[in-house]
C-alpha cells in the first residue's frame, strides 16, 4: 500500500505540472482529492490493515493528502495572479501593461506629499481640515481682508462660477488659495484659542501653464492662534516641519512681504537641503529656497473669525505642495503631475508617507 501511495503521488504531481487552466485544475482536483477521488479511495482501504500498518500508512496518507491539497492551492493562486495578464493582453496595442504593475497601484506623488505634510503637522498637534474647492468669494477674499477692488479678484486671475448655476446672491469662485480654510475651519469646528489647523488641498488660478506654473495645483494652509503666540513660535514650528519633511537640519529665514490677511507678512526661505548652503543650481547659488508665504494673522481676519484681536494672536502660512514635491524628488516640470504619464508615475511606486495620522475634519462644503 505504501507503494500505491507513492505511485499516486508521482502521478498526481506529474499531471498537476501539466495543468494549464482552471478547468483542467478542477478536473485534477476531482480525480485525486475530490470526495470520490483516488486518494480518498485508497484511504478507505486503510481500515482493513493491521494495527501497526494502519498507523504508518494512515500517517503517510494524511501527509500526502495535505501535500496534494497544498499543491492544488498553490496552482490555483498562480492562475489568479496571472489573470490580469490575460486581460491586459486583450487591450488594444500600445496600452499593454505588465500584470504585476497593473494589479497593484500606488499613490500619486502629490498625494504622498499631502499625507507627509499632514502627518508631520498632526504630530505637532495640528488638526487636519478639508474644505471645498468651489468657494464663496466672501471666504476666498472678503473674510481675508482682500477688498472688492483688489486686482486678484478679477476674472484675469480667478475662475468665476457662473452666478446662474448657484443659488443665492453670493459670488462663487474656484478657490485661488487654501487661505479661506482659515475662517472656514474656525467657523465649522467652532474653534476657540488656542488651536492649530493644517488644511491641504487643491486650488485654481487662471495662469498660463508652463514648467513652473499650473492652473490647478495644491497648497497647504496653516493657522495657529493663542494668547501669546509670536513670530518666534512660527519660525520654530516651520523649521521643525521642513527639517522633518526633508530629513535634514533646516533653518528658515523670513523676508518682509505683503499679504492682505497678515500683518506683518513675510516670504519664508529654507536653507538649501542640497548643498548645505554652499550654493547649487536648486538654490540658484543663494543657499536659500523660497518655500512659502506667511505672517501674523491680521486683526481684521481675527475679527472675522469672531476672535478678539486684543486678546489673541497667531500665525498663518501657505505653502505649495507641488513645489515641495518637485524639490524633494528633483522634478523639473510641474506639468508632469497632470500628464498621466505612467512612466513618470511608476517612479513613485516605492514611496510611502507612513500611516495616516491625526484628526481629520471635514470643514464645510461648496455652496449649492
Ligand atoms: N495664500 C497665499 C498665496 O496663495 C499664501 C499665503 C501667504 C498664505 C501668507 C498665508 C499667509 O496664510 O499668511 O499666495
Amino acid at each position: 500500500m505504501e507503494q500505491q501511495l507513492e505511485d499516486l503521488q508521482k502521478q498526481a504531481n506529474k499531471e498537476l505540472a501539466e495543468v494549464s487552466d482552471a478547468s483542467a485544475l478542477e478536473a485534477w482536483r476531482v480525480l485525486y482529492i475530490g470526495r470520490k477521488g483516488k486518494l480518498p479511495e485508497l484511504l478507505r482501504g486503510v481500515k482493513d490493515l493491521g494495527d501497526e500498518e494502519k498507523r504508518v500508512i494512515g500517517k503517510a496518507a494524511n501527509i500526502l493528502k495535505r501535500t496534494l491539497e497544498e499543491a492544488y492551492s498553490v496552482k490555483q493562486e498562480s492562475f489568479i495572479a496571472s489573470a490580469p495578464n490575460k486581460l491586459m493582453k486583450a487591450l488594444p496595442a500600445g496600452r499593454q501593461v505588465q500584470a504585476n504593475e497593473a494589479s497593484v497601484g500606488h499613490l500619486h506623488p502629490i498625494t504622498l506629499t499631502i499625507e507627509r505634510v499632514q502627518n508631520i503637522f498632526a504630530a505637532m498637534g495640528f488638526i487636519i481640515a478639508d474644505g471645498p474647492e468651489v468657494e464663496e468669494a466672501r471666504y476666498n477674499f472678503d473674510a481675508l481682508n482682500i477688498p472688492s477692488d483688489h486686482p486678484a479678484r478679477g476674472e484675469g486671475d480667478t475662475f468665476m462660477i457662473d452666478p446662474k448655476s448657484v443659488s443665492g446672491e453670493q459670488d462663487v469662485v474656484l478657490r485661488t488659495q487654501t487661505s479661506p480654510m482659515q475662517i472656514r475651519s474656525v467657523e465649522t469646528m467652532r474653534l476657540t484659542p488656542p488651536f492649530y489647523v493644517i488644511a491641504p488641498g487643491r486650488v485654481y488660478l487662471r495662469e498660463k501653464v508652463d514648467a513652473t506654473h499650473e492652473s490647478t495645483f495644491y497648497q497647504f494652509e496653516g493657522l495657529g492662534i493663542g494668547e501669546d503666540i509670536t513670530i518666534a513660535d512660527f519660525k520654530g514650528v516651520i523649521a521643525a516641519f521642513f527639517s522633518t519633511f526633508f530629513q535634514k537640519d533646516v533653518t528658515v529665514r523670513l523676508r518682509p512681504s505683503y499679504f492682505p490677511f497678515v500683518e506683518p507678512g513675510f516670504e519664508v526661505d529654507m536653507s538649501c537641503v542640497f548643498c548645505a548652503q554652499k550654493g547649487c543650481r536648486v538654490c540658484k547659488y543663494t543657499g536659500w529656497i523660497e518655500v512659502m508665504g506667511a505672517g501674523m494673522v491680521h486683526p481684521n481676519v481675527l475679527k472675522n473669525m469672531n476672535i478678539d484681536p486684543t486678546k489673541y494672536q497667531g500665525f498663518a502660512f501657505g505653502g505649495a505642495i507641488d513645489r515641495l514635491t518637485m524639490i524633494r524628488h528633483g522634478i523639473n516640470d510641474i506639468r508632469m503631475f497632470w500628464s498621466g504619464d505612467i512612466r513618470f508615475l511608476r517612479q513613485f511606486s516605492n514611496c510611502h508617507s507612513g500611516p495616516r495620522a491625526g484628526i481629520h475634519v471635514d470643514a464645510g462644503s461648496s455652496p449649492a
